[in-house]
Order: C-alpha cells, then sequence, then structure tokens
C-alpha cells in the first residue's frame, strides 16, 4: 500500500478480498445511539466495531453540549479520534484490541448547555438535521456549520416542520441558528401531524425528536417506511413510539410527547453498516472468488433495498447467522461471483437503496445489458451530487453511461469501450468532491478492471469507513 499524497492511497495491483471481511459500526445507528444516549437519564455503553468521522462529529457536538463522553477506542480509531481533536475524551487506560467503546453520560435533554462555540457538523447531514430536533426543546440557542458540502445542503426540510413546531431558524442553509423552544415566545414545542412526500427519515427523525418533549401527539406520514433505526432505538429506550400501516399503503409513525419524560440508557453492539458491506457485496460478485463472507452486517428491512435488486440482477447471496441485535436484525452476508443481467430501478426501489445506488453504477457495467435507474433526483443533493459525479466517475474508465435529470443508464458488458482514460490530466471533480461513497465506488471499480487501485481522497472515506483498505489483502 502506498500513500501516494495526504489524500491517496495506492493498492498495487494483485491486490485481493480478503475472505471474511468486518465492516464498521452502521453509521446511522451510532449517530442515534450517542444523541439518544445523552438524552437518556443514566451511562449508555455502545460498542462498534469501527466509527468514521461522521460519528465522531456527533460525539464532538454533544460534548460542547456538556455531556460526559468517554472513547475506549481501537488503536487506529484512536489515531482518528485525535486527527479530530478529540484526545480529551479518548481514555488511556486500556487499548481495546477488537471492538471500540462509547460511554455516554446523558442527564436528560433538559441539561443540555449552550456551547459558545459553533457545532461542527463537518460532512454529515444525519448529525445536522437530526440535532436541530434535538435542539428543538433547549432553551438556548446554537450556531451550526459544516464543511464545503455540507453549506451547499438543503435544510429547508427540517427548518419548515420544525418551524411550524415553534423552533425558530435563521434560514434554510448553513451556518445555522436555531433557537430551542423554551427560549421562544411559545415556550414549549407544538404537536403537529406531518404527511412527507418524499420519504425521509433524517426529516422524519427531527420531527419525531423534537415530539418527543412536546405535550401531546406527533405524527408523521410517509409514503413508504425510511430507514426506521430512530423508532427502534427510541422504543428500546421506553419512549411511546408506533408505526401503523395506513389504508392507503402509507406509514404514519407517531410519538405520545412529553415534557417529563425519561429515556432508559442504552447497552448496544453496533451491527456493520449495510452501505458499507455493500461495496464488498458488489467487489465479491463482479470479481472471481470463491466466496467472500461478510460479518455481523444490520439487515433492517428498510435499509436493504439493494439486496433484492441484487437478487433480481441474478446476484448468489446468502443471508447466515440471522439474529436481532439491540433491536436490530444482522446476519453474515455471503456473495459469491455471479453472472449478472441489467434491470430497471424506479423511484420505490431507489428509496429503499438511495445510498447504495453509486456502487450500484459500477455494479451495473459487469452486468449483460443495460440498468436503468430513475427516480433518484434527491442524489443530487447527497455528499456531492452523486448523479454528475457517479456518471463522470464511470466515464472515465471508459464505461458508456447515460446522465438523466433523476438517474442515469448504464450500457452493461457490452458498454465497456476500454477507451477511458483515467490519466491523471482527465480525472475529473469526482476525484476531489469529498464524497466518501464516490470514492469508494471508483476504487471497486479498479479492483474489478484488474490493475493498480488508487482510492482518491481517503480523508473522505474516512467518513464512513475508516478502515476500508483492512479488507483487501496487500
Ligand atoms: C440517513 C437517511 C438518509 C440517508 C443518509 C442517512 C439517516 O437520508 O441517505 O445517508 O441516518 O437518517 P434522507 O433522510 O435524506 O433520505
Amino acid at each position: 500500500m502506498k500513500h501516494h499524497s495526504t489524500e491517496e492511497v495506492c493498492l498495487p495491483s494483485g491486490t485481493t478480498l480478503k475472505k471474511e471481511i468486518f465492516v464498521p459500526g452502521d453509521k446511522s445507528v451510532t449517530h442515534r445511539a450517542v444523541m439518544f444516549g445523552a438524552m437518556a437519564n443514566g451511562e449508555s455503553v455502545i460498542t462498534t466495531n469501527a466509527l468514521g468521522r461522521d460519528n465522531f462529529a456527533t460525539i464532538r457536538i454533544f460534548n460542547q453540549l456538556g455531556v460526559s463522553i468517554s472513547l475506549s477506542l481501537t488503536p487506529s480509531m484512536k489515531v482518528l479520534a485525535e486527527s479530530e481533536g478529540l484526545s480529551h475524551l479518548v481514555s488511556h487506560e486500556d487499548t481495546p484490541e477488537k471492538d471500540s467503546v462509547i460511554h455516554v453520560q446523558g442527564r436528560g435533554v433538559a441539561a443540555l448547555r449552550k456551547s459558545e462555540a459553533p457545532l461542527d457538523c463537518g460532512n454529515s447531514g444525519t448529525t445536522a438535521r437530526l440535532l436541530c430536533g434535538v435542539l428543538a426543546s433547549t432553551n438556548f440557542s446554537s450556531i451550526l456549520v459544516g464543511d464545503h458540502s455540507l453549506q451547499k445542503r438543503p435544510f429547508g426540510r427540517i427548518a419548515d416542520p420544525l418551524g411550524k413546531m415553534g423552533v425558530q431558524f435563521s434560514g434554510g442553509v448553513m451556518p445555522l441558528t436555531v433557537w430551542g423552544v423554551r427560549e421562544s415566545v411559545h415556550g414549549s414545542i407544538i404537536p403537529q401531524t406531518f404527511e412527507l412526500k418524499k420519504a425521509s427519515a433524517q426529516v422524519k427523525s427531527a420531527i419525531l425528536l423534537a415530539g418527543l418533549f412536546g405535550s401531546g401527539v406527533t405524527r408523521v406520514i410517509e409514503p413508504v417506511l425510511s430507514r426506521d433505526h430512530t423508532e427502534r432505538m427510541l422504543s428500546s429506550m421506553g419512549a411511546p413510539v408506533s408505526t401503523t400501516m395506513l389504508e392507503d399503503g402509507r406509514f404514519q409513525i407517531e410519538v405520545e410527547g412529553s415534557d417529563t419524560l425519561s429515556l432508559s440508557p442504552l447497552r448496544c453492539v453496533i451491527p456493520g453498516d449495510f452501505s458499507a458491506a455493500m461495496f464488498f457485496i458488489v467487489a465479491g460478485l463482479i470479481t472471481k472468488n470463491d466466496g467472500i463472507l461478510i460479518r455481523n452486517v444490520g439487515v433492517n428491512p428498510t435499509r436493504t433495498g439493494a439486496l433484492e435488486i441484487l437478487k433480481e440482477m441474478g446476484a448468489h447471496i446468502e443471508l447466515q447467522n440471522e439474529s436481532m441485535n439491540g433491536g436490530e436484525p444482522v446476519a453474515d452476508v455471503l456473495v459469491c461471483t455471479s453472472d449478472l443481467k441489467g434491470i430497471s430501478i424506479g423511484a420505490v426501489e431507489v428509496a429503499r437503496a438511495i445510498d447504495e445506488i453509486p456502487i450500484l453504477g459500477v455494479l451495473a457495467a459487469f452486468a449483460e445489458g443495460p440498468t436503468r435507474i430513475h427516480g433518484a433526483e434527491e442524489l443530487r443533493v447527497k455528499e456531492s451530487d452523486r448523479i454528475s459525479m457517479v456518471v463522470a466517475m464511470l466515464k472515465t474508465y471508459g464505461i458508456q453511461v447515460k446522465e438523466f435529470p433523476d438517474g442515469f443508464e448504464v450500457y452493461g458488458r457490452g458498454g465497456l469501450s476500454g477507451e477511458g482514460n483515467s490519466e491523471d490530466s482527465v480525472l475529473g471533480e469526482w476525484t476531489h468532491c469529498g464524497d466518501h461513497r464516490i470514492s469508494m465506488s471508483a476504487a471497486i471499480l479498479q479492483f474489478a478492471l484488474g490493475g493498480e487501485v488508487i482510492v482518491y481522497d481517503f480523508p473522505s472515506v474516512e467518513t464512513s469507513f475508516p478502515t476500508f483498505l483492512s479488507c483487501f489483502n496487500c
């Protein structure tokens, strides 16, 4: 393994996949465990295989809000935490070999304290949006800032509904000032019902978190059920949250708020991140190998839409050792080299596989016939404009691809023209767009094409998958 510059890492040609892979703890679940642990009464103990920069941003912010947090980290996680300026939280008494542990001393949401310094959410949209829901019922104002990518992402989708609940916002983009209701004329959260046109776990979670400490019922109705980690975790902590399917097929999620609500602390092992596992599920499917086993992956059905897409394309995937872990289903995922065929993917499938679309674009290049993805316009406002970036990236490697406003089409094996040019002079904006999923998708594509693998913008990979390189033998 060579470090080209501080930003790039190169794996030599001949690199192979490990037969048994562990992925970091689920990023979405970890954010929630730290936040909800901070809102609970008592000590939460959160165990995880690894965690990235985004989760460290959440940890830093809750510590700034007055929550005592201590980290017992593996050596590589220690290095990352230190580079995030969190040395003061790292316990130096023990250095675990295998799993890292986060201890959060929650004293209830009322014990959160104003931070004079802005709350830096870095690259993490989930941190910023869920945080708005937590800050809703405080008695102080907070300033949220983020990196270049987060400054371009929309926050009106949070500010509008929470505004109706009595929370004031400075606007719909970063930097964002949020005034907790206990500082405003209302003095308390106004419970509401919201019908979302588009399912979004971030919007749903922010509303439920705000509703939790209002007096009365807050409801969110979604056309399809977005990832439900918030509902599962809050229920396990004793919060009155329930989900029902309405007659018209939509989902209604309800929380019975109360300003005296006390959440029980958590004791959980975070399941492996399905979205991280997908990079190696795809790698296992499109390269020659005798089977790759990815251990302890979260397989919550609101997250695994990509598995159904892959099966329809002809993928050989088996879930083994299925069990429940802290309210979340987990399994070992076995994948084998497969002959794949192209398919059409529409809005309903996209909703349950939104974070997996870039790597599915790579997979589509190895399928027989075209794969068409529509209904994915939300990808344009993720960590980057993922439609443009994935299209540009595939073209660099000679893959025929056509861009639509709401998706793209990849022409499959016949479309591998080999005419791409990955010389430095033609590498595009995608190499430094700061989007972890684009960098990792490009790495898996290069790996499958053979030859050396350059992981561009490695610091962005560390936002979600700092242990990415450890999944290869090199
Ligand atoms: C997330 C929700 C999704 C997802 C994001 C993580 C979450 O976003 O794309 O990576 O943890 O709640 P939306 O809620 O915008 O769909």
